[in-house]
C-alpha cells in the first residue's frame, strides 16, 4: 500500500520572521497549514499512512496533527535533534517505507492537482523515482530536470546551482518540484547515520543510470520558499479553488463571517471561521483573512494575508503585506509593501496608532514577534 512521507523538519530562515514562532510547513495556505493541504491531497489518492519527518519545532506540528485522526489519516513522525537532510531524513523513516512505494513531498510547496495520476503513470513506468515537475519561466533559483520529452525519462538533475542557461540565456525549463514516488530501493542509495541531500547526492547518480521519470504536473503547484512567494502563492490556489467550485462563486467566505453589508468586498478573497467585517470597509482584491479576525470600520485591505485572531482597528490600510496571528493594528495605521518587497507582522506584534510601515524600494519592512512599534518607519 503506497504510503506518504512529508519533509516539515527545515528551519524556514528564508521565511523569518514568520517561521520564529510558526514552523514554515505550519504557515497557513489559504487559511489551511500548508502541509495539511498536502495530506488531503495524498488521501484523496487512497494513501492511509503518513510519515512526519519533523525536527525544528517538532513540538508543535506534532501538537497540531497528533495522530491524524481529524484528517483520517494515520500520522507517525520520525524525529531528527538536528536536520539530517533531505535524504538523511526518510532513511529514518525506512522501516515504515520498507515495503512499497511511496510519495515524499518537501512540506513547503503548495500544491493542487491529482496525485493518483502520478501514481498510476509511476507504476506504468516500472522505475525507481517519478519527480514531479513544472515548467517555469526563470528556471535558476530551482534544480532543473533535464528530460527526454517522448518518453519523459529523465537524462540529467542539476541543483540550483549546476544548471546554466545555453548562452546564459534564460529559457522556461522543467524544475523539480518537491514532489517524489520512490520505491524502496531508494534506501540502498542513502547511507545511514549521515547528513544526505536528496538532491544533490542521490538524484544525480540515479538520473545518471536513468532510473528516473518526470511526471508533468497539471494542476497548481507553488513554492513558498520567501515572502513574496507566500504572497503570490496564496492568491494562486485561492482563484483555483475558486475556479474549480465553477459556480458563480467570486469569494470564499465561511458561513459563520460576519461582514456588515455596506463593506464592499472586491473578489477574489477568502474570509475565514468567525470573521468579523465591520461597516464601509474595502476588502480585496486579492486578501485572504483567518480565522477569528476582526476588522473594524472603514479599513481598506488589498493583496495581504491576515493570520488568525488578528484585530485590526478603525479606518486601517494594508496593502501588499503579511500580518501573522494575534496581532493588533491599532487606529489609522498604514501597512503598505511594494511589488515584491513586503510589509512582514511575526506574531503578537501590536502597531500603535498612526504609525505608518512603508516597505523600502528594495527589501521588505520586517517586525519581529511581540514588538510594539510605536513609530513609524518609511
Ligand atoms: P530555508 O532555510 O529558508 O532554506 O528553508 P528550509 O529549511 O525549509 O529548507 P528547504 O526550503 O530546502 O526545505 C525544503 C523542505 O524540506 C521543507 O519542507 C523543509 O521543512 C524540509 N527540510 C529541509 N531540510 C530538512 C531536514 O534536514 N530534515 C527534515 N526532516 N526536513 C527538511
Amino acid at each position: 500500500m503506497t504510503k506518504g512521507i512529508i519533509l516539515s523538519g527545515g528551519w524556514g530562515t528564508r521565511l523569518r520572521p514568520l517561521t520564529c514562532t510558526i514552523p514554515k510547513t505550519l504557515i497557513p495556505i489559504v487559511n489551511k497549514p500548508v502541509i495539511e493541504r498536502q495530506i488531503l491531497l495524498l488521501k484523496e489518492a487512497g494513501v492511509k499512512e503518513v510519515v512526519l519527518a519533523v525536527s525544528v519545532m517538532s513540538d508543535i506540528i506534532e501538537r497540531y496533527f497528533k495522530n491524524g485522526e481529524k484528517l483520517g489519516v494515520n500520522i507517525k513522525y520520525t524525529q531528527e535533534k538536528y536536520p539530517r537532510g533531505t535524504a538523511g531524513a526518510i532513511k529514518l523513516a525506512e522501516e515504515f517505507l520498507k515495503d512499497d512505494n511511496f510519495f515524499m513531498l518537501n512540506g513547503d510547496v503548495i500544491l493542487n492537482f491529482n496525485f493518483g495520476e502520478m501514481l498510476k503513470q509511476h507504476n506504468k513506468n516500472q522505475c525507481l523515482g517519478t519527480i514531479a515537475s513544472k515548467i517555469v519561466d526563470d528556471p535558476s533559483p530551482y534544480g532543473v530536470l533535464i528530460v527526454d520529452k517522448d518518453t519523459n525519462q529523465l537524462l540529467k538533475f542539476l541543483e540550483k546551482d549546476e544548471y546554466y542557461p545555453p548562452n546564459g540565456k534564460i529559457v522556461p525549463m522543467p524544475i523539480n518540484a518537491g514532489v517524489y514516488i520512490l520505491e524502496p530501493e531508494i534506501f540502498s542509495y542513502i547511507e545511514p547515520n549521515k547528513k544526505v541531500s536528496i538532491e544533490r547526492e542521490v538524484f544525480p547518480k540515479l538520473a545518471e543510470k536513468s532510473k528516473l521519470y518526470h511526471y508533468p504536473i497539471k494542476g497548481i503547484w507553488s513554492d513558498i520558499g520567501k515572502p513574496y512567494e507566500l504572497l503570490t502563492g496564496n492568491i494562486l490556489l485561492m482563484k483555483d479553488l475558486i475556479r474549480n467550485l465553477k459556480g458563480q462563486i467570486k469569494n470564499l467566505v465561511d458561513d459563520s463571517a460576519d461582514i456588515h453589508p455596506t463593506t464592499i468586498i472586491y473578489s477574489p478573497c477568502v474570509i475565514g471561521s468567525n470573521a468579523v467585517i465591520r461597516e464601509n470597509c474595502k476588502i480585496g482584491p486579492n486578501v485572504v483573512i483567518g480565522d477569528n479576525v476582526f476588522i473594524d470600520s472603514g479599513s481598506v485591505l488589498k493583496n495581504c494575508l491576515i493570520y488568525n485572531e488578528t484585530y485590526v482597528s478603525k479606518q486601517v490600510s494594508i496593502e501588499t503585506a503579511i500580518v501573522s496571528d494575534n496581532c493588533n493594528i491599532k487606529r489609522d495605521a498604514i501597512l503598505k509593501g511594494n511589488n515584491e518587497n513586503l510589509v512582514i507582522l511575526s506574531s503578537y506584534v501590536e502597531v500603535l496608532d498612526n504609525v505608518e510601515l512603508i516597505a523600502p524600494p528594495s527589501i521588505s519592512l520586517n517586525i519581529c514577534h511581540h514588538e510594539v512599534v510605536k513609530e513609524s518607519m518609511k
